[in-house]
């Protein structure tokens, strides 16, 4: 267990953050410290991407393994050649069409990146994000930031300031509260170093928005099918070290079920009614247009099923809102696996492990 330290928690105005904050804030990066702020995807946990033992930090402070590659932010494109060894064309298409936004490339590492960094792979995740603080404070603290998302290693990622505190209190040096993140799922990961890009992760920028800059791109199994990426199982190990953990994950077993929109909701009142003979506080984690269905156990509307921007905006604190409720068992509605509505499902497919059912 580390010492604990005095954590600092700075509001700033999340378009116009106060300079001298900003600037006290990127001091603490540069020498060495760790710092959250919010992005526009989640809260990230930041650290100076070219010191060693302060990336070390992170990971400590997170409980996160050593084997998990961060993702380097950069406040302008041309940091990136500083970082990666090459950049095809059609990553530079990319960048120019999704950045600054919730798009991360990984490409071939370039030398004088820390092991902690890549966990030492041979490549690097880039990206630059579109919130006035995180690029602020990047430019502030004048030097590339690592940053996964600022929560505790196994937990929903953090869209608020407050879940930051939450989970990492006394063990960072500051928080700077910009109010909460817009696209509330985290960047879209997507592998350059082969002939054909990889989506890894999916998240706030879709396939098909990502075809239509970059032409063909093939989806990693672990995207769809989460079981494929759990490690094991002797199908071949995910290409995202990330992926093979639990993640996202509430501290009540979620249920999710999956399926035609008009059988989800009558699976879901079963499932409530036997949880609830048999004593248990029920969480619903509903989609707005079936919210009304529900009558027993706590529900939540996250969003609307129509709309799964709507849903992902909402998921990770819906998730974090049930413990504080303090539900034994949730049961998630599923979506449509298209548009954002695919990085909702990769969520929700994780946060329940092998608990999904199919209707
Ligand atoms: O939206 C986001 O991406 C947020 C905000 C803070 O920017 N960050 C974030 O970081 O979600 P993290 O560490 O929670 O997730 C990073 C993901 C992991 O799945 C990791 O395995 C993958 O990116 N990743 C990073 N570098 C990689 C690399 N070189 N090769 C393959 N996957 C990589
Ligand atoms: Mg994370």
């Amino acid at each position: 267990m580390q010492k604990t330290r005095r954590t600092a928690f700075w509001p700033v105005d999340s378009r116009h953050p106060d300079p001298a904050v900003i600037n006290r804030a990127g001091l603490i990066l540069r020498r060495g410290g760790l710092v959250a702020f919010p992005t526009e995807t989640v809260y990230g946990l930041g650290a100076n991407a070219l010191d060693g033992p302060a990336v070390a930090g992170i990971f400590r402070a997170k409980g996160r393994p050593r084997d998990n590659p961060l993702i380097v932010h950069v406040a302008a494109q041309d940091a990136v050649y500083q970082l990666a060894a090459a950049v095809p064309d059609s990553a530079r298409r990319l960048m120019q069409a999704f950045w600054p936004g919730p798009l991360t490339l990984v490409l071939p590492a370039g030398p004088g990146l820390p092991p902690e960094v890549t966990a030492g792979l041979d490549s690097v995740g880039l990206r630059m994000p579109a919130h006035p603080v995180a690029l602020a404070l990047i430019s502030a603290a004048g030097v590339p930031v690592a940053a996964p998302s600022a929560n505790l290693s196994g937990r929903p990622s953090p869209t608020t300031a407050g879940h930051v505190w939450q989970d990492l209190r006394g063990r960072i040096d500051a928080v700077l509260d910009g109010g909460p993140a817009g696209v509330g799922v985290e960047s879209t990961v997507l592998d350059m170093t082969g002939p054909v890009p990889v989506v890894l992760r999916p998240g706030g920028v879709t396939p098909a928005e990502l075809t239509a800059v970059a032409g063909e791109i093939a989806l990693d199994p672990g995207v769809i099918d989460t079981g494929a990426a759990a490690a094991g199982g002797g199908r071949r190990p995910p290409r995202s070290p990330g992926m093979k953990y639990r993640h996202y994950a509430p501290r009540a077993p979620l249920i999710l079920v999956e399926g035609a929109p008009e059988r989800v909701p009558p699976r879901i009142r079963e499932l409530a009614e036997h949880y609830r003979a048999a004593g248990k506080r029920v969480g619903i984690l509903a989609c707005a247009e079936s919210a009304d269905l529900f009558s027993s156990g706590q529900v939540l509307v996250a969003g609307r099923r129509a709309e799964p921007a709507t849903v992902a905006a909402r998921l990770f604190a819906s998730l974090r809102r049930f413990d504080e409720l303090g539900v034994d068992v949730i049961l998630a509605e599923g979506v449509e696996p298209q548009g954002v509505g695919l990085a909702v499902m990769n969520r929700l497919r994780r946060a329940a492990g092998d608990r999904i059912e199919r209707v």
